[in-house]
């Protein structure tokens, strides 16, 4: 009980400390600004005892939405020579400066989260102003990203996943040609140790993918048709998926007929459409790449995203079942970013092994909302058990729980908050 009290305290504090004014850096050394995917998860994380804050954190973020709905992944708030590449490497030529590519869609499920922890009249303006917002930025996927409308996401950059440098990205990052990246100055590497980064060949072909996308002077429909990465990534499309659900079921509040019409539309598109990426060799949920049509055959912690999306299919559904019992035979703490049994799988390099509690929290959220109390549970207790043992790190190792990454982690925090 205690210790519970001290972790609760401590995450609080750590959430305090990165507290940049209405908006909270993920950490403030690696990641000096504002980061989309990672706010959705603060602001819930501030619903436990902040409800106002927790509000602000998404509001913040939308203040940088561009006006198609765009949103971008990040804000850049202030000056900071920590981290590259910085505003004037992507050049969106927005005010704030922003990067121009987005980031998963989590920021509809923390509003519906928001809101059913404080329904109070003043938070239902909140919400009332924020809905069309979300709504944009939904669009924005279906129309910019989704070109055969399966009611999946195409990423156009491995950092839209959010799992920067998953094996899924090497084979389709392999034509990108890094030729013409130029020299440049890496600052994650001088904040954290080599061997958890990604190499220079990925950074060259990331910073390839902005140089593309600043030449295109940031059109997102030119770059979703010519970009020399498109892949169809399952954690962004499973993310959207329970996104408009959560968004549907703030329509259907808010009294937005026509709006939750279009909602279920999209949702029903997807039912019909996300089998694209059912991996049927690997009996697994898999990205795909575009270009070549083919599957990466990755078991990635993203491939159990499929009951968070509220998808059920009893075959389906057991195999990625078989799947986490066998991957629990071979990690002492669950979910491990990538297969363990991968030839790929490094325990403390970035999206390849270690464990990140964002990840499984939505894991087990979508697991108990299936009716998968006991596999919800492991999850959520192996995911205390490390923030306890190890502190509110960037991630971990699912092997022996070690450190991988930044440490006074914001996202790690808020899901301590929010399994309190
Ligand atoms: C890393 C992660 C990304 C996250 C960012 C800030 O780039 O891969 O998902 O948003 O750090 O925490």
């Amino acid at each position: 009980m205690e210790v519970r009290v001290d972790l609760d305290e401590a995450a609080k504090a750590i959430l305090t400390a990165n507290d940049r004014g209405g908006y909270t850096v993920p950490n403030g050394r690696v990641y000096p600004f504002q980061w989309n995917w990672d706010s959705a998860f603060v602001a819930i994380g501030f619903a436990s005892f902040d409800p106002d804050r927790a509000w602000r954190e998404v509001e913040r973020l939308f203040e940088a939405q561009w006006e198609d709905g765009f949103l971008p992944h990040i804000v850049f708030w202030q000056h900071d020579e920590g981290y590259f590449p910085g505003p004037n490497v992507w050049g969106s030529g927005r005010t704030p400066p922003t990067s121009g590519i987005t980031q998963p869609p989590v920021a509809a499920t923390a509003v519906r989260y928001l809101w059913e922890r404080s329904p109070t009249p003043a938070f239902l303006a909140r919400l009332d102003a924020m809905f069309p917002k979300l709504l944009a930025w939904h669009r924005w996927f279906a129309r910019t990203r989704d070109p055969h409308q399966l009611g999946i996401v195409v990423a156009i950059h491995p950092w839209e996943t959010g799992r920067d440098n998953s094996p899924e990205w090497d084979e389709p990052g392999a034509p990108i040609d890094v030729s013409q990246v130029g020299d440049y100055t890496r600052r994650d590497t001088g904040h954290l140790d080599r061997k958890m980064r990604p190499t220079k060949l990925e950074y060259d072909r990331y910073l390839a993918l902005v140089q593309f996308g600043r030449a295109l002077g940031w059109d997102q429909a030119r770059i979703a048709r010519e970009s020399p990465f498109r892949v169809a990534d399952i954690g962004m499309s499973m993310i959207l998926l329970r996104a408009n659900r959560d968004l549907l079921w703030l329509a259907e509040l808010l009294g937005h007929q026509d709006e939750a019409d279009e909602l279920r539309a999209t949702i029903a598109q997807s039912e019909a459409g996300i089998d694209f990426l059912w991996d049927a060799d690997k009996h697994c949920w898999c990205s795909r790449d575009m270009i070549t049509g083919r599957s990466s055959g990755f078991v990635t912690s993203a491939s159990f995203l499929s009951f968070y999306a509220g998808l059920s299919d009893p075959a389906k559904d057991a195999a990625m079942l078989a799947h986490l019992e066998r991957i629990a035979g071979k990690v002492r703490y669950l979910v491990p970013s990538l297969d363990p049994q991968d030839a790929g799988f490094q325990m403390v390099r970035y999206w390849r092994g270690p464990v990140w509690a964002v990840v499984n929290w939505m894991i087990s959220t979508g697991l108990a909302e299936a009716g998968h109390d006991s596999w919800a549970a492991r999850i959520r207790q192996d995911t205390l058990d490390l923030i306890a043992t190890t502190g509110f790190v960037e991630a971990y190792s699912p092997i022996d729980g070690g450190a991988s990454g930044g440490d006074d982690f914001s996202w790690t925090a808020a899901i301590a908050l929010a399994w309190s």
